[in-house]
């Protein structure tokens, strides 16, 4: 093995160049002359602008959107609750749609559909305003009022789209699951959320096999989702619902048990006819076809508070227990839309790819609501990327003309490793922008997308932000910002990030610290649902009131962040956010489970990895076989995005006096085996180490 920093191919980490990066891209002087803020000069104007009046400044965003009564006062704000645009009234599809279907762009792409087995649709925005006026007829006749949760389990299909700006146009706001989850996982968020409405479909493809959403449905609702049905074994475990038996189900389905009285039920199931398969049918049951397809076209927006929820979106937090973010209407709406067109710099002839599914916040913002804020043509893919081929991607760029093109680091590792042949064997020249989201991007595969995806005249835009801050909070603006590959560059104007010390002072250049944004921004997170102190805590109650972003960062001296990953409990597998705890409750409600702790460890493809320590009950063979059982329940429980890389049976666990599992012990255990190589890597590594001590410290 060499002593230089390996490849990726090489079997080195992510982030061991990224203190010795030097490299520095200016935006291509073409992109920039037609760009929306084509200079440095344009951008620092811009900053100046929102430092001097920042709530002027985002009046001014919000003054793109469709209000229905405009705002009195642009901000209350007393930490941590915010109020944006209060007394503003609006409607967020009046913003996504009927503006637009009012004006030129009525027969204007709004979304381009690929299916997987590559049936194609494409809805203009006078088409999706139609269907979305008639899904919001159905809702209304289906019972769902303003202000009642929606559950939505559906593929990446337009209907998704659909359901969404539906729920929207009538108050109600959506709880999106990832269609990943498992029919356990469903069931808690559905409880959590208090759904009345579920909106699901007969199944998604998936490499060419069907994912079966309504049958994940059915379980969720009867409380079934597991094998071994709603263990016992669970009471007691944080995370798992109650500890009673007797919420295993949800109401509704079975009958409003009284067991769940004050917790309204599900009432209705309404099914997307996608794969054709044979489903379940019960009396709860309806077919979107039947509802939707029969509905008027004709509905008129009503307007709400600014403050009223759009959506709730559950995350993973450092307990077992996932977090249901709120957002509400006019600031959400005012970041998704501003973010989308300064980070993208969105014309009306872009083809806008964000390849995230809608079950994540980003295909929430930059999938929906953020480029139909702008009227843009928005591009949605089924499937997998490797399906058929590993070429799908770069054909569906081709068919379709993409220009700008916004994925995830462990997507561009995977299409690394996958060979250079398979994009090259493709015409991308219509590309102008690439986009990355979900961690960080390590130096190697950012130079290889730029390389080989964006043909070395593409801008890439880095940007940094989470479920909890609605939109992008750092990232380049592509026709101002010099890049350097791996960081995030800096705050968009309008947001005062950070990195500060534990007491909240300020760190020196390249001083690892704690990512804090100091001001609030319209679209912040507004609660936990059903918890508002675990959200005063969690987010403003570790560093004197700031908003603590759970990750750890530095600047350097150029002021660009460098986000170092979290300093919670927090691991990052391929882009999706989870829970140590979320797993080991997982494990632990495996009957032969004693206990378990679960860590992250580098790797390559991933970002992490899982690695679960267990300690088998008295008398349970430890042995492949149970390591393959454990595997699957964690499937089974939370979802395959959930299962671990490795289990590693252990009579014990290190614990500290007081009890606490020592994670920082069994990282160094799990990481033991991966190439971790040079000294920069451990550097970054105790940094971190470091910082999470700080951060578990008064616990
Ligand atoms: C990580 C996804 C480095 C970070 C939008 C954050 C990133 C968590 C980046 C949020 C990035 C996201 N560079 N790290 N560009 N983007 N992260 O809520 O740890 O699924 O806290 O939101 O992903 O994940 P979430």
């Amino acid at each position: 093995m060499s002593d230089g920093p390996k490849t990726v191919a090489e079997g080195g980490h992510a982030i061991e160049s990224v203190l010795t990066e030097t490299r520095t891209f200016p935006p291509p002087a073409a992109f920039a002359a037609a760009s929306l803020v084509g200079s440095e000069a344009a951008y620092a104007a811009m900053v100046e602008k929102a430092e001097g009046d920042h709530e002027g400044f985002w009046a001014e965003q919000a003054g793109q959107l469709e209000w229905a009564a405009k705002w009195t006062r642009t901000l209350e704000w007393t930490a941590p609750d915010a109020k944006w645009f209060v007394g503003g009234r609006l409607n967020a599809t009046a913003s996504c749609l009927d503006r637009h279907a009012a004006s030129w762009r009525k027969n204007k792409a709004a979304l381009l559909f690929e299916g997987e087995p590559g049936d194609t649709r494409v809805l203009t925005y006078g088409q999706l305003h139609r269907e979305v006026c008639k899904a919001a007829n159905a809702l209304g006749a289906l019972g769902v009022r303003a202000g009642d949760f929606v559950a939505i389990y559906l593929p990446m299909i337009p209907e998704a789209v659909v359901a969404m700006l539906a729920c929207a146009r009538i108050g109600a706001p959506h709880t999106i699951v990832f269609g990943g989850f498992s029919a356990e996982a469903l069931s808690d968020r559905i409880k959590d959320s208090r759904a009345k409405l579920v909106i699901t479909a007969d199944g998604g493809w998936r490499r060419g096999a069907i994912v079966p959403l309504k049958d994940n449905v059915d379980k969720a609702l009867v409380g079934t989702g597991s094998a071994d049905g709603g263990s016992p074994a669970n009471a007691g475990v944080p995370g798992r619902a109650g500890g009673s038996p007797a919420n295993a189900g949800v109401p509704g389905r079975d009958g409003g048990s009284p067991a769940n009285a004050g917790v309204p039920g599900v009432e209705r199931v309404l099914v997307v006819k996608r794969t054709g398969n044979a489903v379940a049918w019960g009396p709860k049951d309806v077919w979107w076809h039947d509802v939707v397809g029969t509905a008027s076209a004709r509905h008129v927006a009503p307007s709400f508070d600014s403050e009223h929820p759009l959506f709730s979106l559950y995350t993973s937090g450092t307990t077992g227990k996932p977090k249901g973010i709120l957002h509400t209407t006019g600031g959400y709406l005012t970041g998704a839309a501003y973010t989308s067109k300064y980070v993208f710099d969105l014309r009306d002839d872009d083809v806008f790819w964000c390849t995230a599914d809608i079950g994540w916040v980003t295909g929430h913002s930059y999938v929906v609501y953020g480029p139909l804020a702008n009227g843009a043509t928005v591009l949605m893919y089924e499937g997998a990327p490797d399906a058929p081929t590993k070429s799908r991607f770069w054909e569906i760029i081709e068919r379709w003309g993409v220009t700008v093109f916004y994925t995830a680091p462990t997507a561009i590792r995977a299409f690394m490793r996958w060979g250079d042949e398979h994009p090259a064997a493709h015409d991308l020249s219509s590309l102008r922008l690439l986009g990355s989201v979900g961690e960080p991007i390590n130096p190697e595969a950012w130079m290889w997308y730029r390389d080989k995806i964006g043909g070395a005249r593409c801008p890439i835009v880095d940007t940094w932000w989470q479920t909890e801050t609605g939109a992008i909070m750092i990232a380049p603006l592509p026709g101002a910002t010099t890049t350097k590959p791996g960081s995030a560059t800096r705050a968009l104007p309008g947001i005062a990030a950070d990195v500060v010390k534990k007491d909240g002072t300020p760190c020196g250049p390249n001083e690892g610290g704690f990512l804090v944004i100091k001001r609030p921004w319209p679209s912040m997170l507004r609660t936990i649902f059903g918890d508002h102190e675990r959200f005063a805590k969690t987010y403003f109650g570790e560093i004197e009131g700031v908003y603590f972003a759970g990750d750890g960062a530095r600047k350097d001296a150029d002021g660009y962040f460098w986000i170092m990953g979290r300093v919670d409990d927090v691991i990052n597998v391929a882009g999706h956010r989870l829970s140590t705890m979320e797993v080991e409750s997982a494990l632990a409600s495996h009957p032969k489970v004693a206990e378990a702790a679960v860590v992250g460890r580098p790797d390559d493809l991933k970002g992490q990895a899982i690695v679960a320590f267990v300690t088998p009950r008295a008398g349970v063979t430890a042995d492949d076989a149970l390591a393959t059982e454990l595997r699957a329940h964690v499937t089974t429980q939370i979802g395959a995005l959930a299962r671990p890389e490795e289990v590693r049976f252990a009579d014990a666990l290190p614990k500290t006096r007081s009890g606490k599992i020592m994670r920082r012990l069994l990282r160094e255990v799990a990481s033991g085996s991966t190439a971790r190589g040079d000294t920069t890597t451990l550097e970054d590594q105790g940094v971190l180490e470091t910082l999470a001590q700080a951060y578990a410290s008064d616990d």
